[in-house]
């Protein structure tokens, strides 16, 4: 490991939160540390954590190998996380992976020849409202497709550091694991961009139209909140679809919805 004085201040700016005692509570952050020196957590990495926090090389591995965020194998500049969960998959994550496997020719947990870019499997990304979704170095991109995931990737190919969806402008694998052990991004750009997109906001909206007020509480939702729907594929040609933009009478569906007391 490259432990230079800078990386030992560090760890020592760490611990130094915690309660005297109780440094091995620092244990996460300095894996993440350790992760934006050495682009995983390595054998050194581990000796590193141990000595630093008075604990064994067991208690460091326990950690390190029970957390997918922590990497065993070398990761490029750009982690490449599609999300291949329940709701991705239903809305094509999987074909997403398999277009980025193609063109990077490398599988799950594996890096480009180059060493640049490390294409990953994601479980939940906790933005299934966006679904299908991948990251860049746990940035957001929502909604994508396999030729605008394969267009991101080519970006990050050529140099270029594609805007993501929401949040602040891509940091590499390294950048964004010093953040993650607790160190500010210098960048004032850092923490612009959008912070929430419409699809975390439509159930607001739905609430609003219903004319459901926070301080209706659960036992003032509306007998049945009208839900949007969009054309089935097979509609056709020339359909308006002015009917598919009606919520259906409940009569017609027999949807009812229970009013919570
Ligand atoms: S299933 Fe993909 S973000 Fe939740």
């Amino acid at each position: 490991m490259a432990l230079t004085e800078q990386t030992r201040a560090a760890a020592a700016e760490i611990i130094a939160r915690y309660p005297a005692g109780r440094s091995r509570s620092a244990l996460l952050p300095m894996l993440h540390l350790v992760q934006s020196v050495e682009g995983s957590v390595t054998a050194e990495g581990v000796d590193f954590c141990a000595e630093q926090l008075g604990i064994t090389h067991a208690e460091v591995g326990a950690v390190a190998t029970f957390y997918t965020m922590y990497k065993r194998r070398p990761v490029g500049d750009w982690l490449v996380s599609v999300c291949t969960n329940l709701s991705c998959l239903l809305r094509g994550g999987e074909d997403v992976y398999q277009r980025l496997s193609g063109t990077l020719g490398v599988g799950h947990d594996q890096t480009t020849e180059d060493g640049t870019i490390t294409l990953e499997h994601a479980e939940c990304l906790a933005a299934c409202d966006y679904a299908p979704v991948m990251t860049v170095n746990y940035e957001f991109y929502d909604q994508v497709t396999p030729d605008s995931a394969e267009e991101i990737v080519d970006a990050l190919r050529r140099g270029e550091r594609p805007t993501p969806t929401r949040g602040g402008p891509l940091c590499t694998f390294g950048e964004a694991s010093f953040q993650l052990a607790g160190f500010a991004d210098p960048r004032p750009e850092g923490v612009a961009g959008p912070g929430v997109g419409d699809p975390s906001l439509a159930g607001v909206l739905i609430a609003e139209a219903g004319g459901w007020k926070p301080e209706d509480g659960v036992a003032g939702a509306p007998p049945l909140t009208p839900l949007p729907s969009t054309a089935p594929p097979s509609a056709p040609a020339g359909a308006t679809g002015a009917a598919d933009q009606a919520p259906p009478p409940a009569s017609a569906t027999g949807a009812t919805q229970t009013k919570v007391n």
